[in-house]
């Protein structure tokens, strides 16, 4: 009966396999259900920031931005990317991936970031370091694209936030050693499925976190621990800093990636709700909030 299934199904296109119990096992963190967080938006203004008039002139010197950055006042301006993309180019996508994963880890930080140090790999133009300096935090944010180094600490003079600092760096050049030392939070988001080893790539992220790592990441969907490889060119502000392969696990070969690094304890974030954008709706992209 079962082998008529099976055979049934192959017909149709699918393959069932049996995942090994050993790569399911993940020793879970329980997190409670926690309170909802919003990010702070539109972003705040400095009082002693650049003008309108600055802030126009200065936001179209750059012909693509990865987020629709708005600001308090009424200043607001769109997503510009070279590859047209129904994903990316929603404005509320970084609103809802935050909804998403940060209660998590502020839960998992008593509420706050305040005294805490954060990394945030891959920053762009500084989304994520903003909020969490916002939100107390020391941060340190970096991107392979000087562009958008620029553009983050544009952001950041709008915003008027002084616990934040961004540099240019390459993923493989991430060290304790040239960002002076570790960090309490690493922030691994949008980046992993840019890069061609994700198992080195983790263990690399994983050396820079004294206590949690949030990894997010597009994912395969394949039930199977596994890594499909794909060819990625540097053509967007969104996509790899070079050509060559870039790597996408699956959940459970993300999983059994992290047990095998040894990571204490990890949870993938539930989606609690529908208003998420459509790749993590359709289980082609998930999150986990892992304890080093
Ligand atoms: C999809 S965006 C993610 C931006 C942000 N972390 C987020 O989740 O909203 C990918 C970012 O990774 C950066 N990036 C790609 N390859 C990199 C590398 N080797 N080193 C550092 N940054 C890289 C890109 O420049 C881009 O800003």
């Amino acid at each position: 009966m079962k082998r008529a299934v099976k055979r049934a199904l192959h017909g149709l296109g699918y393959d069932i396999h049996r995942i090994p119990r050993d790569s399911r096992q993940s020793p879970p963190i329980h997190l409670q259900e926690p309170p909802d967080i919003q990010p702070v938006w539109p972003l705040p203004r400095g009082a002693n920031g650049p003008s309108d008039e600055q802030i126009l002139k200065e936001f179209a010197r750059y012909e693509f931005w990865h987020y629709a950055y708005s600001f308090e006042g009424g200043l607001a301006f769109p997503i510009r990317h070279s590859i047209p993309s129904p994903l990316a180019n929603d404005p509320q996508r970084p609103l809802q991936r935050f909804a998403h994963f940060m209660p998590y880890l502020l839960q998992a930080h008593g509420g706050s970031l305040q005294g805490r140090r954060v990394l945030d790999i891959a920053c762009n133009s500084g989304f994520w370091s903003i909020q969490c300096a916002l939100l107390g935090a020391e941060v340190v944010g970096f991107d392979a694209r000087p562009e958008l180094i620029e553009q983050a600490n544009l952001v950041k003079a709008i915003v008027g936030v002084s616990n934040v600092s961004f540099r240019v760096l390459d993923f493989w050049n991430m060290s304790a050693a040239s960002l002076d030392g570790m960090f309490d939070i690493v922030l691994s988001l949008g980046v992993l499925y840019h890069l061609p080893d994700p198992l080195e790539a983790l263990r690399l992220t994983r050396s820079m976190a004294r206590q949690h790592l949030l990894l997010d990441t597009a994912v395969s969907r394949s039930l199977e621990p596994l890594i499909k490889l794909f060819w990625e060119e540097p053509v967007d502000i969104s996509s790899a800093s070079r050509s060559g392969v870039v790597a996408f696990p699956s959940k459970s070969g993300v999983e059994l990636m992290l047990r095998h690094l040894g990571a204490s304890k990890w949870e993938e974030i539930p989606l609690r709700n529908k208003n998420m954008p459509a790749d993590y709706l359709g289980r082609a992209r998930a999150s986990w909030l892992v304890t080093v």
